[in-house]
């Protein structure tokens, strides 16, 4: 830890990993405001100091030890000149052995690249898979930056809405089904588990999702950024581990969002259709930007260290949507993920982050596939944390 943070604020577990039960209790408790107010990242420069940020996917603890120990050790080694991956970098086979360990998906590491964002990559796959005016489903309400960029690729947008109803939120299939052929959609981007509504999909709706893909030759560009965070009973399963759907889907992920890590820039695709994968490999690498050491050596130091840090702080996220749930009864309900536009603090930006969350869609070309009218209004999107 640099001497500078450490006189202001002492991190409470860097000193021994695992991490260590703190004697005033959760050591997650200890960040202290007066910290967090000089953080140099957009959530805490966005605002004014009337204003606690809770806007943005960042969470505010600092990294698990051996993260920070795997970028020092780059420091000291002084080796910062090109690395020497000639086949890939070791977050190949990290990430296959993660999704095995975690979620018993088998899945083969020389089908795995890097990238050096998740957005990046699913843009990358929409580029590659499908062709100019072809027309790509996604849930809606969904990540703001995919209703803006996937637009700007010259692919039109078809929402498939999804209604909160008492036990979470759900889809019309059959609807589903009917606007995938009416619009000849060609692929479908599924973000699970779900932002903004927080809904890790179940078994069952995974496969009613994978039957329409293959009843509609679809290729799935499955976001799964948030798969670090979710709270028992859900359970994450991995769209490309359902049988026949490794060969359509290119799955997307990173340690940002379970580490903490987004400013290091680090994904990973596994590009699971060979014609896909083909193209992918085909263009120019440095269109896409190398890996940078330092967000392999965090994402690896993560993803192979950091099980005793993810796990404290699912628990610390768990116990904190409760008390959320606790102080709002009848009104709230606890998300199966940690993302949820609920989690925002009195005097923070909700009413902007739900009025952006819940704007239609932009739909390109103009007028060619209606998407504003599905668009859940405000009055039933905004305002309500679900249960997965
Ligand atoms: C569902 C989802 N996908 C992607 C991202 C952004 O990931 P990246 O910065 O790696 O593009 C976020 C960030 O909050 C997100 O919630």
């Amino acid at each position: 830890m640099s001497s500078g943070r450490s006189a202001q604020f002492q991190i409470p577990w860097s000193q021994s990993e695992p991490v260590v039960p703190h004697p005033g209790g959760d050591p997650f408790n200890s960040i202290g405001l007066d910290w967090l107010r000089t953080k140099r990242g957009i959530k805490w420069r966005r605002f004014g100091p009337e204003v606690i940020p809770a806007w943005l996917a960042d969470m505010d603890f600092p990294p698990a030890q051996r993260v920070t120990e795997a970028i020092q050790e780059l420091l000291d080694g002084a080796d910062l000149g090109y690395p020497g991956w000639v086949h890939g970098t070791p977050l190949r086979a990290a990430f296959a052995e993660r999704m095995a360990q975690r979620f018993g998906w088998v899945l083969d590491p020389a089908q795995v690249r890097e990238t050096n964002e998740v957005v990046q990559g699913t843009l990358l796959a929409l580029l590659h898979g499908t062709s100019d005016g072809d027309v790509v489903a996604i849930h809606t309400p969904t990540y703001p930056p995919f209703l803006k960029h996937i637009p700007t690729l010259g692919r039109a947008l078809l929402p498939i809405p999804m209604s909160d109803e008492r036990d979470g939120w759900t889809v019309d299939l059959a609807r589903l089904d009917h606007d995938l052929a009416a619009s000849r959609c060609r692929a479908l981007v599924l973000v699970n588990p779900h932002n903004p509504t927080g809904r890790v999909m179940t078994a069952e709706e995974l496969d009613a999702l994978a039957h329409l893909a293959r009843r509609h030759d679809l290729l799935v560009i499955s976001d799964e950024i948030h798969s670090d965070l979710i709270y028992p009973p859900h359970q994450h399963i991995p769209f490309a581990s359902l049988p026949g759907m490794a060969e359509r889907t290119v799955t997307l992920n990173s340690a940002s969002k379970g580490f903490n890590l987004a400013g290091v820039r680090c994904a990973i695709a596994h590009v699971g259709p060979p014609r896909l994968r083909e193209v992918w490999d085909n263009a120019p690498p440095t269109l896409y930007g190398s890996p940078n050491i330092f967000g392999v050596a965090a994402t690896l130091a993560a993803w192979q260290h950091g099980e005793a840090w993810l796990s404290a702080v699912v628990a610390h996220l768990d116990r904190q949507r409760h008390l959320l749930v606790d102080f709002s009864p009848g009104t709230c309900r606890a998300p199966a993920t940690i993302w949820s536009r609920q989690a925002t603090s009195p005097g923070s930006t909700s009413g902007a982050l739900n009025s952006a969350l819940t704007r239609p869609p932009p739909c390109w070309p103009a007028p060619r596939w209606p998407c504003s009218p599905e668009w859940p209004s405000p009055s039933t999107a905004a305002g309500k944390a679900t249960r997965g």
